[in-house]
């Protein structure tokens, strides 16, 4: 952990955004303040009554077990599935034709599915899965980009117990590797090729290069994306048309335990070694609340999350919530400004999109090519704003609200995680809004910054985020791993739950998130571990030693800079430079992209030999050292 910075942080965004008595009288929450008020009184009660909200095979018998902290369980005795709320509650039911998803790929070719084809689909390929002999608990592991089978083979694996495990696919085939020998998946589902801005990406062969010698990949199951003209080894590889034309198109779902494990999503830690963040059906209480209390959702809308089914935005807010909530979910297996910078606005006139939930990043790339491309379409379809994945600054905050919502549309800057599950700071629609916060706490959910010791700090004095309560969409453990989720979570300050984020909270109330205060970057919203980019670059064989640090960048957020020290009599140039990057490449994927290499002789150390990345970035931005009495030299 860093040391707590001691400068009184500015709260220089004091103006109050209000909601219109339009969006009042419309909102689901309007009394937010009685609604926070009670739910904090009695947060179980919140939950107990959030979870009777969805279907049910069998009521639990406890909402809350703390007997074995901080290995928590919710809805002790609950039988459930996510899926059935996703899917099976809705047939038979008008929900049933309407669009579930509409899809776009990168060239533009439209596909759209109602909840009842959706929910064919889905059987169809669980009974594939079933006929490949995957059972209950049995890891499947995804690769794919944002097309409809992603959601469909998530879905699928929840159907029949199944635990899904979605890799992002800018990762590399050695990435893909790591995670699939972890979790010792029997699937890989995959396509045969993928697309983005324009380019054609080879993944059935980076799949095939990940797992060969895997002692544990029964099949790979491939898409055919275009044509599928890949190799296929025989008796491992089988096309998805070929495996599930001929299935039956219903399936029943199979009855789980609320605290049955649903996914393993891989997210990068302080070490080189990404952990295996395991989620449960359960999660599926908080993350349909969340959705339809943020969002405000309402029955016929159209709504697009521009993030990918690979990270966890893509798990609770492009597939389950949606679903869960019997609305059109938008998928794009392109990028927003591609083939020009006017696609996400091109695209949000010609679906009607009423409700757009995208990353900083996008809104800042966006807002550089200027307002005179979101000006040329008609966005009165919107009406809501959604941002995640860093902190928006208010600049950015501004230029959303302004140009993209024309001043109508209220902006959720919903802090969460990976391991959160769901929105944990966010505001709802009927609150006024500050530019740049996060806003308070969801109902229900109990957030504080303190120092080292878990004391709080003073209003607007900087600190470590913790939640002090837990809540129904958190982790319950790290994948094979549960010593790991004790001291990364709950050991470093006892008793509550450490984010690894600095914030601080002004007289409001309200949050401002500063970002992270651990060894992790965020790019572009992606979040990568300095230790986990370290290793990539020691891999190369003319590299001792290397350290690499987060700089802010005007688009990005954050950049990564690698400090690197050459084997002795190896001279740096050019050419390094670039091997060095294609090395990270290799090892990582597009998504670890180092923008500054810096040769250097020496890297500050403590006297037990452990870059002090601190002093690095301390050095680099021209800040003071700080606290340098740990330094060996
Ligand atoms: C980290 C979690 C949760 C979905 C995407 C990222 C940062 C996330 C915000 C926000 C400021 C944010 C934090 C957090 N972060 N949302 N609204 N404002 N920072 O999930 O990859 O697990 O990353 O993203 O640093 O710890 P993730």
């Amino acid at each position: 952990m860093s040391k707590l910075g001691t400068t009184e942080v500015l709260l220089n965004e004091k103006k109050l955004y209000k909601p219109s008595a339009k969006i009042l009288k419309n909102a689901k929450v309007k009394q937010w303040k009685a609604v926070q008020a009670k739910a904090k009184k009695d947060p179980l009660k919140f939950w107990d009554d959030s979870a009777k909200e969805l279907e049910w095979y069998a009521p639990w018998k406890q909402t809350f077990d703390d007997s074995n902290a901080p290995f928590f369980k919710w809805f002790v005795g609950g039988k459930c599935n996510i899926a059935h709320n996703c899917l099976d509650r809705w047939i038979g039911t008008p929900v049933e034709n309407k669009t579930a998803i509409i899809w776009e790929s990168d060239a533009g070719n439209k596909r759209k599915m109602t909840y009842k084809e959706l929910n064919r689909a889905v059987c169809k390929f669980a009974n594939g899965l079933k006929f490949l002999k995957v059972k209950k608990g049995d890891r499947v592991a995804i690769y794919l980009q944002n097309i409809p089978e992603t959601a469909i083979a998530m879905l699928a694996c929840a159907k029949i117990g199944a635990v899904h495990s979605v890799v992002y696919a800018g990762f590399s085939a050695n990435a893909l590797r790591e995670r699939i020998d972890d979790q010792r998946a029997k699937i890989l589902i995959t396509s045969d090729v993928g697309h983005r801005r324009g380019k054609v990406i080879a993944m059935k062969e980076l799949c095939d290069k990940a797992i060969s010698g895997s002692q544990s990949i029964q099949h790979v199951i491939v898409v055919r994306q275009d044509g599928g003209h890949v190799p296929m080894k025989i008796n491992r590889d089988i096309f998805y048309d070929a495996l599930t034309d001929t299935q039956p198109s219903t399936c029943p779902t199979e009855v789980m335990d609320s605290e049955d494990p649903l996914f393993i999503l891989y997210t990068s830690g302080t070490t080189a070694k990404p952990k295996g963040v395991v989620h449960v059906h359960g999660y599926m209480v908080g993350v349909h609340k969340t959705f339809q209390w943020v969002m405000d959702i309402r029955g016929d809308e159209t709504y697009w999350c521009t993030a990918d089914p690979g990270w966890i935005t893509g798990h609770s807010y492009i597939v389950y919530a949606p679903f869960m909530s019997g609305i059109t979910t938008v998928m794009f297996e392109g990028v927003p400004d591609f083939p020009k910078p006017d696609r996400i606005w091109k695209m949000i006139e010609k679906y009607e999109v009423n409700i757009l939930y995208t990353a900083p990043t996008l809104v800042r790339a966006l807002m550089s090519y200027g307002e005179k491309w979101p000006d040329k379409y008609k966005l009165k379809s919107l009406r809501l704003l959604g941002s995640v994945g860093e902190p928006i600054n208010p600049e950015a905050w501004r230029w959303y609200y302004k140009h993209v919502g024309k001043g109508k549309c209220q902006i959720m800057d919903t802090w969460w995680q990976t391991e959160t599950g769901m929105f944990m700071i966010t505001p709802l629609p009927s609150m006024p809004l500050k530019a740049g916060s996060a806003t308070l706490p969801f109902p229900g959910i109990e957030a504080a910054v303190v120092d080292e010791n878990g004391k709080k700090v003073p209003v607007g004095k900087g600190g470590f985020l913790v939640i002090k309560t837990p809540w129904p969409s958190m982790l319950r453990t790290l994948f094979n791993n549960p010593e790991r989720y004790v001291d990364t979570y709950w050991n470093k300050i006892p008793g509550y739950y450490l984010t690894g984020d600095m914030a601080h909270v002004d007289k409001d109330g309200y949050f401002w998130i500063q970002g992270r205060s651990d060894d992790v970057i965020k790019i572009a919203g992606h979040r990568i571990g300095n230790a986990e980019i370290e290793s990539a670059i020691v891999s190369h064989k003319s590299v001792a030693e290397a350290g690499v640090i987060g700089k802010p960048h005007p688009i990005k957020g954050q950049c990564a800079k690698a400090f690197v020290i050459l084997n002795r009599g190896v001279n740096p140039n050019d050419k390094l430079v670039n091997e060095i990057k294609r090395t990270i490449r290799s090892k990582l994927g597009p998504i670890a992209v180092v923008d500054e290499i810096e040769f250097v002789e020496k890297l500050p150390k403590t006297r037990s030999g452990k870059i002090m990345r601190r002093v690095l970035k301390a050095q680099e931005l021209g800040e003071d050292l700080g606290d340098t009495s740990g330094l060996a030299d």
